[in-house]
């Protein structure tokens, strides 16, 4: 494509400017609109971003009758899916930022959509950009593990509560769970080929974020700032999930994966309390296997990438746009993400085991 690629970006909040700051690095693209329902917010945003030749809406049906190519979505989660039907259906390729939406049924409908209007609906998961993911993958579908049986996977910091958009249900549509656990679910489903979740058996609860010596906005505060999880899926396999925003504890655990030949164990990077969570890095990765009948450790050595993740995933998106590909991350592989995170509120609020219809 020789002309330059027609961006329009809907919700100008706090991840909105990210979008900005990749896009910008790259030449053949323009930010030609910003759209966000707080009248004059995308206004502000614009000038704030000196987007000197884009154009400012309060609703972004308006930024949707213009001709653009694709959009990236930085909405909170509630706002996810109409967003998105409404992109595709006007014919724009979408960029969503994580986690897909709120229920399963919306992220069903989102993917369907995406197939039926043929534009690409593509879930922004920057950790997958970190070439040790890759390594991740690689080594879990070499067979080098056997048949992988059980995997855990999540993290905790702790205390890392974020506060504003993401502690309200009724905007964030759920908590750590959806927020930092979609993550770790990623990490680890796309490893194993995302295999087909069944069931799910849960618990949730909230007694840092509700707690105004933890949180200071703890009047507001009614999602889920701890969970787990046991997701059983086709082909034998179980996984043991584990998230928390906030916890007396230093960690949850590693991701591990458990299999008949080896086991792997990944750990995150990153140091402080906001850290322990797969939203960026992989710290390390441990292959535990027997060599000549010892108990072996191997270190996998990493490969060093100072390159910004998420720079990387709005690069791959337009990349995608421009040469016709199938999105990078695309949302109908997603939607098994979805279901699980589903499950895990509807069982954790159920309290028993649910079943995943998919
Ligand atoms: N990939 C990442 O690293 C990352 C990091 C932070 C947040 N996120 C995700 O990005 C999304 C937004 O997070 P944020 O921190 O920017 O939130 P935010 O609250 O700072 O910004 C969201 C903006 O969207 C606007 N908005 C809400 N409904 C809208 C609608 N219908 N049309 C247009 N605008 C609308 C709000 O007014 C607000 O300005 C969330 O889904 C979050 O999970 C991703």
């Amino acid at each position: 494509m020789s002309r330059k690629l027609k961006i329009g970006i809907i919700g100008s909040g706090g991840i909105a400017g990210a979008h900005v700051k990749a896009y910008r690095e790259l030449s053949d693209v323009e930010i030609v609109a910003v759209a966000d329902v707080i009248p004059d917010k995308s206004a502000q945003f614009v000038s704030h971003w000196n987007l000197t030749s884009a154009r400012a809406f309060d609703d972004y049906k308006q930024l949707l009758e213009l001709e653009l190519d694709a959009v990236s979505i930085c909405t909170p989660n509630v706002a996810h899916y109409q967003t998105t039907l409404d992109a595709l259906r006007a014919g724009k390729h979408v960029m969503l930022e994580k986690p897909m939406s709120v229920t399963l049924e919306e992220a069903v409908e989102m993917a369907q959509t995406a197939a039926k209007t043929g534009y690409m609906l593509n879930v922004g998961f920057q950790p997958r950009y970190d070439p040790n993911m890759k390594i991740i993958q690689d080594l879990v579908q070499s067979g080098q593990l056997g048949k992988v049986y059980y995997v855990e996977t999540g993290g905790g910091r702790r205390r890392g509560m974020p506060g504003g958009t993401f502690i309200r249900k009724d905007i964030a549509g759920a908590g750590a769970i959806a927020d930092i656990g979609c993550y770790s679910l990623d990490m680890a489903l796309n490893a194993m080929g995302y295999p087909k979740p069944l069931t799910v058996s849960a618990y949730s609860s909230n007694h840092f974020g509700t707690n105004p010596k933890f949180h200071k906005e703890a009047s507001q505060f009614d999602v889920e700032d701890f969970g787990v999880a046991m997701v059983r899926f086709e082909g034998d396999l179980v996984l043991n999930f584990k998230i928390s925003w906030a916890m007396h504890m230093d960690t949850l655990g590693p991701t591990i994966f458990l299999g008949t030949e080896a086991g792997l164990k990944v750990t995150p990077a990153g140091k402080g309390s906001w850290s322990g969570v797969f939203d960026g890095k992989v710290g390390s990765i441990t292959m535990y296997h027997d060599v000549r009948g010892h108990h072996t450790e191997s270190a996998i050595p990493l490969i060093e990438h100072n390159k910004n993740v998420f720079h990387e995933k709005v690069r791959d998106f337009v990349e995608a746009v421009q040469e016709d590909k199938p999105a990078p991350i695309p949302g109908e592989l997603i939607v098994r993400n979805q279901a699980i995170i589903d499950g895990i509120l509807r069982s954790s609020q159920l309290k028993r085991e649910v079943d995943i219809q998919l």
